[in-house]
């Protein structure tokens, strides 16, 4: 399966998902790289891969789908299948959203559908919550919304201030969108009533309590 990764920045979920192509633990192969942003670092992640690269600039269309129009043939032109969102930071319209239906996901730094929309971790310290982690989902229209594909669980601790909580909950995301790629690349992936049904997840179970001791 041909896949492609939208990003706008750093590209930390972009080289997870490299890495895992390279360890041959990615039944899909990363063929285009696609930034909004001219220099993000990801595109560089890309590049010492080999993977082809993009910069489709928002700055330069008049409107939203003048800029998705560009992005779509790109993705047209390179065959891809399935498109990975990994911190591309624009919201895309319905009609994007709609034509890759099903073949469109997304990482998202917190366990949806709480905390959707910026400054997932300053949020859930100020809530309180006892856990907090990272979803991957397919996309839909309202922002970080769409069936649940995999969600890792990160327990938040005492002396976490929204930097440790990140980096801790980063971590998680470089382990599970690999692996949710992997499982849709493989065919185990099925959305049934706006629901996922995993085929052989493979997974532990692994049931968290916080605190633990
Ligand atoms: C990640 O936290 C991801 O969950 C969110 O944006 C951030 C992107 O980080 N959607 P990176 O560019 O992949 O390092």
């Amino acid at each position: 399966m041909k896949i492609a990764v939208l990003i706008s920045g750093r590209g930390s979920n972009l080289q997870s998902l490299i890495d895992a192509q390279a360890r041959g633990s990615l039944s899909a192969e990363i063929s285009l790289v696609i930034s909004n942003i001219p220099n993000a670092t990801g595109l560089e992640c890309a590049i010492r891969a080999g993977i082809p690269t993009k910069t489709i600039s928002h700055r330069d269309f008049l409107d939203r789908r003048d800029f998705e129009g560009a992005i779509n043939i790109a993705l047209l032109e390179a065959h891809i299948e399935l498109v990975c969102l990994a911190g591309f930071m624009r919201l895309l319209t319905d009609s994007f959203v709609n034509e890759w239906s099903d073949r469109l996901v997304n990482i998202h730094p917190s366990l949806l559908p709480s905390f959707k929309g910026l400054n997932t971790h300053e949020r859930a310290l100020d809530a309180g919550v006892r856990f907090t982690g990272c979803t991957v989902h397919f996309v839909r229209s309202e922002m970080d919304n769409g069936p649940v594909i995999l969600q890792a669980a990160v327990p938040i601790l005492p002396d976490d201030d929204a930097d440790s909580l990140a980096a801790r909950v980063l971590e998680q995301e470089h382990i599970i969108y690999p692996l949710a790629v992997d499982m849709i690349a493989s065919g185990r992936i099925l959305v049934e009533n706006g629901q996922v049904k995993i085929k052989d997840p493979g997974l532990p179970d692994a049931p968290l309590i916080n605190p633990s001791g």
